[in-house]
């Protein structure tokens, strides 16, 4: 979603700013604006569309200022317009504000700051938390503190959810940050501090980062800076080494980050695996379970909860968990289990499961299993995210930033690291320690096969060349891979807007047979198991109904002649690998069948990369 850069240095802040919000892109966003303290006026350049616009206008002119803010928003409260593009200015042109998340009661402050005279600029939310702070910074007299203290007090009046950077003009040498449910992070550089809703967006420029707390303020002044709660009480600042490179967050020599996301997942994958397996090869040992081992011997029910493809994951993890742990799982939308509820014994554990950590339904979710007193688990890819720190344990997924709006490499990551947990939780309970080790020896073998896929990828750009024209197609498998049919029909629809369904393949006759013609592609998913001839058979009653069939298979299992237009062979693997093998020609189906249109896949219409409101 809405993205933030600040910057207080002794360099000039434009090009880090502008720099800053091309990294941040990739969260979605339509429309790109930054403001530079100027001594006795801010600057302020707003632009809808790209951060590339922006950076034109800037281009030759510009600012010299050592401090300023700059944002890429994301619409919820009012039109794409210059208006309501961030930064704001406040009625006194004393503050300038970037504000991502959503001030729920910003009806009712308004209407009081407009009693009093206060005139408005724009349709948002935004603006009015600033004229909040303009105002009561009005009524103080002018200086650091009061700048502080007028921040606070307009917080505490504010319902919803913040990250939040202001300037104040009166203090050239101040930048004050806030969060309560949006992500803010500081970035300490040699020369320069910074302030964003992501590090990426300063990566090679800080060193270290200190993740802000809910209801946490940093304060930026010269040099130093402090990080307080909004009474003002000092907190201790846990600065963590970046560890991001900037190899890891710029392109190289592919032309889109999900090209080189799914591309990099035999390295990645290599990095979810490493050091995890106990020393005699037949367990998974995962570092942030440890001390709740007696809690997760005797669970005896898991509730998985997590968003969109995180929650296809998951899916796949109840069947991959039921089988090797034998507890039952339920995987539930987290954005329904924040609200039903449901009866939950104090011996169930919940596992929030989430690739940014910072889903506000995610995290709403494992706030309310807290209330009810459950163990709860995260498996996420953001060190230091909301989901980190807030669950009782868990584990990282270690794949590097997932830049890409659409979730490629941190799928296949999430399945692993679910399989291993399934892996550990058997051996606590029935799994043999040969069932053990011979899991271990597939995980640590799946890099290559991934690696083996990948290298198919031609064959895939060339199913996706003949099917490019197709505006519905349908997904099918059974058991684990019904959940990867779901998860390659999300990829293909979200970035080329074709209809895409995925189904159990059983299902078919139950509904969705009555779609098939042939102007409609059934993409079959064939398990190495005894129900793959299900699954076959339900290919063949695609074909008689003349609806074109591709199918998806593994090297031992055959094809009788006639059952399908075109066959990707995929490597013949463990069971619990399967899932994850099967999802990489369909990320690479839904690549090329999007470029093939012409589509931006890193930034497909509407949709932001990390959701961080309702
Ligand atoms: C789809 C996609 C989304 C996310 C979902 C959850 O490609 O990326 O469906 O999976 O928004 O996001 P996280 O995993 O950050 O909670």
């Amino acid at each position: 979603m809405c993205g933030i850069v600040g910057y207080l240095g002794s360099g000039v802040a434009q090009e880090p700013l502008i720099d800053g919000l091309r990294r941040l892109e990739y969260r979605g966003y339509d429309s790109a604006g930054v403001a530079f303290h100027d001594g006795d006026v801010f600057t302020l350049a707003r632009e809808t569309g790209r951060v590339e616009n922006l950076a034109n206008v800037l281009q030759g002119k510009g600012s010299q200022s050592s401090l300023g803010i700059a944002h890429t928003r994301w619409a919820t409260h009012g039109a794409v317009t210059v208006s309501n593009t961030h930064p704001h200015l406040s009625y006194d042109k004393k503050f300038a504000l970037v504000h991502n998340g959503v001030i729920e009661n910003f009806s009712s402050l308004k209407k009081s700051l407009l009693h009093k005279g206060i005139e408005f600029s724009s349709e948002t939310d935004s603006e009015v938390l600033c004229n909040l702070i303009a105002y009561h910074y009005s009524t103080l007299s002018p200086n650091s503190d009061s700048f502080i203290q007028a921040v606070s007090t307009a917080l505490s009046e504010s319902r919803g959810a913040y990250g939040i950077a202001v300037l104040c003009l009166d203090n050239p040498e101040m930048m004050i940050g806030a969060r309560r449910g949006s992500p803010l992070v500081v970035g300490i550089g040699e020369d320069a501090n910074f302030i964003a809703s992501d590090a990426s967006a300063f990566v090679g420029r800080a060193k270290e980062a200190v993740f802000l707390k809910d209801g946490e303020l940093a304060i930026l002044q010269g040099s130093e800076f402090r990080i307080t709660n909004q009474q003002g009480h000092v907190s201790e600042a846990v600065a963590q080494p970046l560890d991001q490179t900037l190899e890891e967050v710029e392109l190289g020599d592919f032309s889109s980050y999900m090209e080189k996301e799914i591309f990099e997942q035999p390295h990645a994958l290599q990095n979810t695996l490493r050091g995890r397996f106990g020393d005699d090869g037949t367990t998974a040992k995962l570092g942030g379970l440890e001390g709740h081992e007696d809690e997760l011997r005797n669970v005896d029910r898991i509730v998985f909860v997590a968003c969109g493809t995180a929650r296809h994951a998951c899916m796949v993890a109840e069947y991959l968990i039921e089988k090797l742990a034998r507890v039952p799982v339920e995987v539930e939308h987290a954005s329904e289990f924040r609200y039903r509820n449901s009866p939950k014994s104090g011996r169930s554990l919940v596992i929030a499961v989430s690739q940014s950590g910072e889903t506000l339904d995610t995290l709403e979710a494992v706030r309310e299993a807290k209330t009810k007193g459950l163990l709860t688990l995260g498996i996420t890819n953001v060190v230091g995210s909301s989901l980190a720190r807030e669950t009782d344990g868990g584990v990282y997924q270690r794949v590097g930033p997932e830049i890409g709006v659409a979730s490629t490499k941190a799928f296949s990551s999430q399945v692993c690291l679910c399989a291993m947990l399934g892996l550990a939780l058997g051996r606590m309970r029935d799994l043999s320690p040969t069932d053990g080790s011979n899991l271990v020896e597939a995980l640590l073998g799946m890099p290559d096969l991934i690696a083996e896929v990948l290298q198919k990828g031609e064959e895939i750009r060339e199913l996706a060349v003949k099917y490019s024209k197709a505006e519905h197609l349908l997904f099918l498998g059974r058991q684990s891979l019904y959940p990867v049919a779901l998860e390659g029909a999300l990829k293909l629809k979200e970035i080329s807007y074709a209809h895409a369904e995925g189904y159990p393949a059983a299902e078919l006759k139950h509904g969705p047979i009555a779609l098939i013609n042939p102007e409609c592609p059934s993409i079959f998913l064939v398990e190495g198991t005894k129900l793959s001839a299900k699954t076959i058979a339900n290919m063949q009653e695609v074909k008689a109904r003349k609806g074109p069939v591709i199918a998806f298979v593994p090297e031992d299992i055959e094809i009788p002649e006639g059952a399908a237009d075109d066959i990707f062979r995929l490597p013949v693997a463990h069971e619990v690998i399967r899932p994850i093998l099967a999802n990489i020609p369909l990320q690479l189906f839904a690549y090329h069948f999007a470029r093939l249109r012409g589509l931006d896949v890193d930034k497909p219409r509407n949709l932001a990369k990390s959701v961080t409101v309702e």
